[in-house]
């Protein structure tokens, strides 16, 4: 069974780009969000994106017209039980992904296939709320999702040989290379990021330089697109901040513990580009 209609719960910068992917790639589209404003501000994203793609020559009008045309926003979570394949990039936090998985398990048909785009939380635990975990893996894309080129594949201790395979068939569609992975937090590459942007904050927290510095030392020394602070304020800081902890939870070391500048950055809501202001000021959009 390959899939056709794709849910994707979610349409936060993630969730966006999943959809706008999936569309791109012939998929029928539902995208959901809780709230109206919400909706419209995710699937604004997605024209925006979808508009740069045009102006890079990326992609013709007419296939982004088509492509459009194949996403459905709905704030009904309910939209979704038709969907071959759903997946999640709602907030990282595990309760409120357990509380979600159930509700869908419940309106979902047994075939459909569950991947959550969680940076670090545990697929094995997500899948245990589900009657069939086997349908259950992580599909961990990168931002900007039409651009970054890779996609996690985790799999869960229950996930099944079927699942994965189809996953595969499915991140392939969308151009994507696969790189699999175990259930372990932080995957492969926030495994390594994670220490690394918050150890950045450490050295900003500490005076060694300049958010600038910093910043160029890494972007010319490493020839890094972006250096950390930047890629921060890209990422989301909030984002970033939720990864850390559930780092931290999972193996309580000093290594993943979040910098007390990097929670009050949080609790000020100075998250970054999505807020228009984290490590520097972004102009509104
Ligand atoms: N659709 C298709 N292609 C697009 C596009 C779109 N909507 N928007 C841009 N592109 C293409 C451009 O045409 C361009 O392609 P070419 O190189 O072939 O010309 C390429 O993407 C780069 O685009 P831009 O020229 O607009 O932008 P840039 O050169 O300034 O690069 C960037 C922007 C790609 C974001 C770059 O700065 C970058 O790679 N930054 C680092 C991003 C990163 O590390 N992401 C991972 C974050 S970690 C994560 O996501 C996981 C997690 O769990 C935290």
């Amino acid at each position: 069974m390959a899939f056709r209609e794709v849910g994707v719960v979610g349409c936060g910068l993630m969730g966006s780009g999943i959809a706008e992917v999936a569309a791109r790639s012939g998929f029928s589209v539902v995208v959901r969000e809780v709230t109206d404003d919400l909706l419209r501000r995710g699937l604004d994203r997605i024209d925006r994106s979808m508009a740069r793609g045009v102006e890079r020559g990326k992609l013709a009008a007419g296939d982004r017209d088509a492509a459009r045309a194949r996403i459905r926003g709905t704030t009904r979570l309910a939209d979704l039980a038709g969907c071959d394949l759903v997946c999640e990039a709602i907030i990282e936090n595990m309760e409120q992904k357990k509380a979600l998985y159930r509700e869908l398990d419940g309106l979902c048909p047994p075939d459909t296939v569950f991947a959550s785009n969680t940076s670090s939380l545990s697929i094995t635990e997500m899948a245990s709320v589900m009657r069939r975990p086997e349908r259950f893996l992580g599909l961990h894309f990168f931002n900007p999702v039409p651009v970054m080129k890779p996609v996690e594949m985790v799999r869960g201790l229950t996930t099944s040989e079927d699942t994965l395979a189809l996953a595969r068939a499915f991140a392939e569609q969308l151009g994507k290379t696969v790189v699999a992975c175990k259930d372990y937090p932080g995957f492969i590459v926030n495994l390594l990021l994670v220490p690394y942007l918050l150890d950045a904050i450490r050295a900003l927290e500490l005076g060694v330089a300049t958010k600038e510095d910093i910043d160029t030392a890494v972007t010319l020394g490493l020839n890094h697109p972006m250096g950390p602070l930047t890629l921060l304020d890209f990422v989301g800081i909030d984002t970033t901040y939720y990864i850390a902890e559930a780092m931290f939870a999972e193996f309580k070391d000093a290594r993943y513990a979040a910098p007390p500048l990097m929670r009050k950055m949080v609790l000020a809501g100075l998250h970054g580009r999505k807020t228009g202001r984290g490590f520097y000021v972004y102009p509104a959009r």
